[in-house]
């Protein structure tokens, strides 16, 4: 046992992570967005005498040994750093040489530490036996003081002075060409740029401008040129294959709608507050609404020769966004969808009467009325019909949802299926969070929407943590019955009791399919922080 715990403290020390690793965390930590270094706890089983007791000893004693040699090696480094040549480092670029890395002058060994990687081991391996910097440049989200911490453990030397990381690397950021953006957007993250609107300016107009509608990228924008843009539609097994420009686009008949887009990381920052999970700190803004114009997909499609199918089918989108391995964002939607004229699938070319902007997919992308964003692949570059789901791992390891019970450890990402269809949701975007209100009399505003076309039906909304309850006003458009692809605004007017010195205000929204939001986040909270649509709760205080 005291073993046990000298193994276990070595393995802590040694990642400076929450708790031990384990392999199984490399597959979890798939999620681009986060790199943090997620190890779930390990399953320990206090009998020492069970089979599974001595593999789990006999595996911790070799990581130990491992890590024990890296703490070795790391005092070394420190107390006179060994100097290498970048030859040197370069020929350490795979697990039979080790695998060694560069940051600025440090070197790194980073073998062990490859299946760790959050980001999966093969985007770890692109910078094996060379500099950091490109990638890091890509995904910014390493540039972090525990990033850099943890890769201090692994530090072997120095690169001798004249063979330092080229200026050209240390200055080239794929960013670099990312469009100019709206001041007021709050950024949750640079690179790649991903941001929402404050809540104030989010349910001031029905439709969303342009310039303040939430962003999500995972990757840099590409910068297409609308002369030479094609997109390729995939015919089926003995028909044509599409090559189509703008201009080709433009044929097809234009069809409007007006469509609400909602991540499906929407309200992740609750789901944090109550426990830790992976991903972006969106508050209530990752949803906004346009007015969207383009072709339909079923028209597309069929003109390729697709017909709908008796057996299941998926359409698969490709952007021509994509990493330093060339693997572009993808997502696909059910063939049915995607055939079902009724459904309005897109291929958009304009978002409120302008060509999209570059953040939101220029010059074409996807939009599925009432599913989640993930599935709107933005520069869209091509579209096949398979028989199975997309292969990016957008599609199938993450945007899934799973049981509170469910840790990185745990997590079998098949055994979930893709988000599409979201659930009903609302929140408050007026008063804000801690605001003092005046006494007398009340407003409270919002937005509402629910996931397949559900139109939403009411607003609740309370004063008093939940006790009672006021019905708000709904603002906006009026939905299309199995069609309310686009949000309601709401409001309520209501007197603030006499004497009270703070409201604890709530929001709750219902869809004709009568869904209504959990009103915790406890059972619905998930690892990856998707889902998120409790009760939306606001606590001010009334000015005396
Ligand atoms: N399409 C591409 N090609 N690349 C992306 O990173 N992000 C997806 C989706 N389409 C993404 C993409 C996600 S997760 C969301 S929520 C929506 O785009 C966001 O669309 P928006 O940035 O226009 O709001």
């Amino acid at each position: 046992m005291l073993l046990h715990r000298v193994v276990i403290a070595h393995l802590r020390q040694a990642c400076r992570l929450k708790s031990t690793p384990s392999r199984l965390c490399i597959q979890a930590c798939s999620t681009d967005d986060s790199l943090q270094p997620q190890c779930p706890s390990l399953a320990f089983s206090g009998d020492n005498s069970s089979t599974g007791g001595w593999k789990v000893m006999g595996t911790l004693l070799g990581l130990g040994a491992v890590l024990a040699y890296h703490d070795h090696r790391c005092k070394a480094a420190q107390e006179s750093p060994h100097i290498y040549t970048r030859e040197e480092v370069r020929s350490h670029s795979s697990p039979e040489t080790r695998i060694w890395v560069t940051l600025g002058c440090e070197v790194f060994d980073v073998t062990e530490f490859v299946d760790l990687h959050p980001g999966g081991p093969s985007k770890l391996m692109l910078a094996a036996g060379g500099p950091l910097e490109p990638f890091w440049a890509l995904y910014a989200v390493h540039n972090q003081p525990h990033v850099r911490e943890l890769l201090a453990q692994y530090k072997i030397g120095e690169l001798s002075p004249e063979d330092e990381v080229p200026s050209t690397l240390k200055t080239s950021d794929p960013y670099s060409d990312d469009p100019v953006r709206h001041p007021a957007l709050k950024v949750n993250s640079q690179r790649p740029f991903n941001a929402e609107p404050p809540p104030e300016l989010l349910t001031e107009n029905y439709i969303t401008p342009n310039p303040i509608f939430f962003t999500r990228n995972h990757l840099p924008v590409p910068n297409l040129d609308p002369e030479t843009y094609r997109l390729h539609v995939v015919g089926p097994p003995g028909g044509q294959s599409l090559c189509l420009s703008l201009d080709d686009l433009y044929k097809f008949p234009k069809h409007e709608i007006t469509v609400t887009l909602q991540c499906a990381g929407n309200r992740r920052s609750e789901m944090t507050q109550f426990k830790e999970v992976r991903g972006l700190e969106w508050n209530t803004g990752a949803i906004s609404t346009a007015r969207w114009a383009g072709a339909r997909l079923c028209d597309v499609l069929a003109k390729a020769g697709h017909q709908p199918c008796e057996t299941e089918a998926h359409v698969c989108f490709e952007g021509l966004d994509s990493d330093p391995t060339g693997t572009a964002y993808g997502a696909s939607i059910p063939l049915a969808r995607a055939m079902d004229p009724e459904a309005e699938v897109l291929l958009a070319y304009e978002m409120n009467g302008q060509p999209l902007p570059r953040d939101h997919g220029f010059p074409v992308r996807v939009v599925v009325p009432g599913v989640v964003g993930a599935r709107h692949v933005k520069w869209l570059g091509k579209v096949s019909v398979e028989p199975e789901e997309s292969y990016s791992h957008w599609q199938r390891r993450d945007y899934k949802g799973f049981s509170p019970s469910v840790d990185w450890d745990t997590v079998d990402f098949d055994s979930a299926p893709s988000i599409q269809e979201l659930p009903v949701q609302s929140a408050i975007t007026e008063p804000r969070d801690g605001e003092t209100v005046q006494s007398g009399e009340v407003t409270i505003k919002g937005y509402a929407w629910s996931g397949g076309g559900r139109a939403v039906v009411r607003v609740d909304v309370s004063l008093d943590g939940g006790l009672t309850w006021h019905v708000a006003e709904l603002d906006g458009e009026e939905q299309r019955p199995r069609k309310a692809w686009a949000w309601r605004l709401w409001q309520l007017q209501a007197p603030v009791p006499a004497g009270r010195k703070e409201l604890n205000i709530v929001c709750k929204a219902v869809d004709d399919s009568y869904n209504v939001q959990p009103d915790t986040v406890a059972p619905i909270w998930n690892l990856r922080g998707v889902l998120s649509n409790a009760w939306h709760r606001v606590h001010v205080h009334v000015a005396p």
